[in-house]
């Protein structure tokens, strides 16, 4: 009886086990990950469809440059062309988070008092 008990115990177990494991999204970023702005949410579910957001993240362009990389996703990666209006949220997250030469590169945007 008692190793039965035993058993029944082992079995649940390994089947919380299983389910945690699959309650687990293989997605390992996200929006709250990045610094947050206006047209955070919008800039980060626009560019992970295809990569992971950090790709974006540790670059730093100037409007212009960001810009042309939209365009090159399109051109190159067949990327669906966002509205104008989609397309200037976007930009003007990336301007603003990810300017060209960043101190803090990685990490972009650091507030300064968070510390
Ligand atoms: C339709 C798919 C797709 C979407 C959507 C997409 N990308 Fe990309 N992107 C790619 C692929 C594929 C690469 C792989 C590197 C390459 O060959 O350029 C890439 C690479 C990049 C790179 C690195 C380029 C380099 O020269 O190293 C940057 C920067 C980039 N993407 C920015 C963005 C931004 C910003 C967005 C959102 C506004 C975005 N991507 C959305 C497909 C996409």
């Amino acid at each position: 009886m008692r190793r039965i008990a035993w058993a029944v115990m082992a079995g649940l177990l390994w089947i919380a086990t299983a389910t945690a494991q699959s309650n687990f999204s293989p997605r390992d970023e996200n929006p709250e990950d990045f610094p947050p702005g206006a047209g955070r949410d919008e800039t980060f579910y626009a560019c992970t469809a295809c990569h992971g957001f950090k790709l974006v993240a540790q670059q730093g362009m100037t409007r212009a440059q960001w810009d042309d990389s939209i365009d090159l996703m399109i051109r190159r990666h067949n990327m669906p062309p966002p509205d104008d209006k989609d397309r200037a949220v976007v930009l003007n997250y990336l301007e603003t988070t990810y300017p060209p030469r960043l101190p803090a590169a990685r990490g972009g945007w650091q507030n300064p008092f968070a510390k």
